[in-house]
């Protein structure tokens, strides 16, 4: 058998397969020159290769990364090892980019470093997921610990009025029962059975109003707009902040999850007005455009500033914005300090 070297490539063929990478890569001798840098290299310098071939990173870079440059150089050659790090600096436009960076040190045949060669690949992009990730994450655990917090809040709220509502109704009612049994005379009889009968229905409204708050009925029974039109009375009567309410004719019916997810978030956005705004009056309104149901819920109060709309850890607001995503929705609030604040969900129309 024999043993064929392979043909030698070309400089001009191995400079065209490096200027075919898109990341940075370039070959330095044993004193940090650059001797074969290729184009994205070039482009990321700004400079002539004539002004890079033979050169040092302290005479191609801005003086703090040259210096960085130069010590990597040397740690890669006094360990004879392959270093590889993340780095921020300045990208072909000036602006700060993040780099994957490896630098692997030459090494000839006696054991010494003839040089090193390096690549760098721009991970911005991946750099800005996973920092978008990471966010995401944290709002969606601090959302999760915020509805167990509600849901126990609202389950200590309901098992205290089960008790002293219902209990003490119910026990009045057993007491006023058998009290009857001593009760010898006819006119007494009949006071305290319609004191019973009154105190009855006041029972059957209190659990009504239980079951209400636990969920709207009223949503399932009558649907989105009725649903809402009572929630606006009640606000009013409660709050004094007027209101205008605008449901057009032909807006079609939504889904049950998407009835329960609006009507949550204009009774977050109601309680919101009342806490926070100081408006006299709220807008609620539907309306049909092209391709999607837009629903606005607009105040004239305070209004807020740049800072809170950012809802870093605005629960309610992230509260409502979760919930339009998951009907497939989009979610807006725009607001001006002293100017109103406006809420927005889009819910696109079925073809
Ligand atoms: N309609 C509004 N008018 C003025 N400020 C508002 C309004 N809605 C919300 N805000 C501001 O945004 C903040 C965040 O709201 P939200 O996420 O619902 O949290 P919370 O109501 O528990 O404070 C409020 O604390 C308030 O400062
Ligand atoms: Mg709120």
């Amino acid at each position: 058998m024999s043993r064929t070297t392979p043909p030698a490539i070309p400089d001009s063929l191995q400079q065209a397969i490096l200027n075919h990478i898109p990341d940075q890569a370039w070959l330095k001798d044993q004193n940090s020159r650059y001797i074969l840098v290729n184009d994205a290299f070039i482009a990321a310098t700004g400079r002539t290769v004539k002004e890079i071939l033979g050169h040092t990173p302290m005479e191609i870079w801005p003086e703090e990364m040259g210096q960085h440059f130069m010590e990597t150089d040397r740690a890669v050659a006094t360990k004879k090892k392959r270093l590889r790090y993340e780095e921020e600096r300045p990208g072909p436009s000036g602006e700060l980019r993040w780099y994957d960076t490896i630098k692997t040190p030459l090494i000839d045949s006696e054991g010494n470093v003839t040089g090193t060669v390096g690549i760098s690949r721009d991970i911005t992009d991946r750099k800005k997921m996973e920092r978008e990730l990471r966010e995401s994450r944290a709002q969606l655990r601090e959302l999760n610990a915020y509805l167990q917090t509600v849901r126990e809040e609202e389950r200590r709220r309901i098992s205290r009025e089960l008790h002293d509502e219902l209990g003490q109704s119910l026990t009045a009612i057993q007491l006023g029962l058998e009290s009857l049994e001593d009760r010898k005379d006819e006119a007494a009889w009949v006071d305290s059975l319609a004191s019973l009968k009154r105190l009855t229905s006041s029972t059957i409204s209190s659990a009504h109003k239980l079951a209400s708050d636990l969920r709207p009925t009223i949503l399932d029974d009558l649907g989105l707009s009725s649903a809402l039109e009572w929630m606006l009375e009640s606000f009013t009567a409660r709050t004094r902040i007027k209101h205008e309410f605008h449901f057009p004719e032909g807006i079609p019916s939504f889904d049950s999850e998407t009835s329960t997810a609006l009507f949550r978030i204009v009774q977050e956005s109601l309680t919101n007005v009342s806490r926070h705004s100081n408006a006299t009056q709220v807008v609620v309104e539907f309306q049909q455009n092209e391709n999607e149901i837009l629903l606005s819920i607009t105040d004239n109060g305070n209004g807020m500033d740049e800072q809170t709309l950012t809802p870093s850890n605005r629960l309610g607001l992230i509260g409502m914005r979760e919930r339009s995503v998951m009907v497939g929705g989009q979610f807006n609030i725009t607001s001006r300090a002293g100017a109103g604040t406006r809420i927005e969900v889009r819910i696109p129309l079925m073809e």
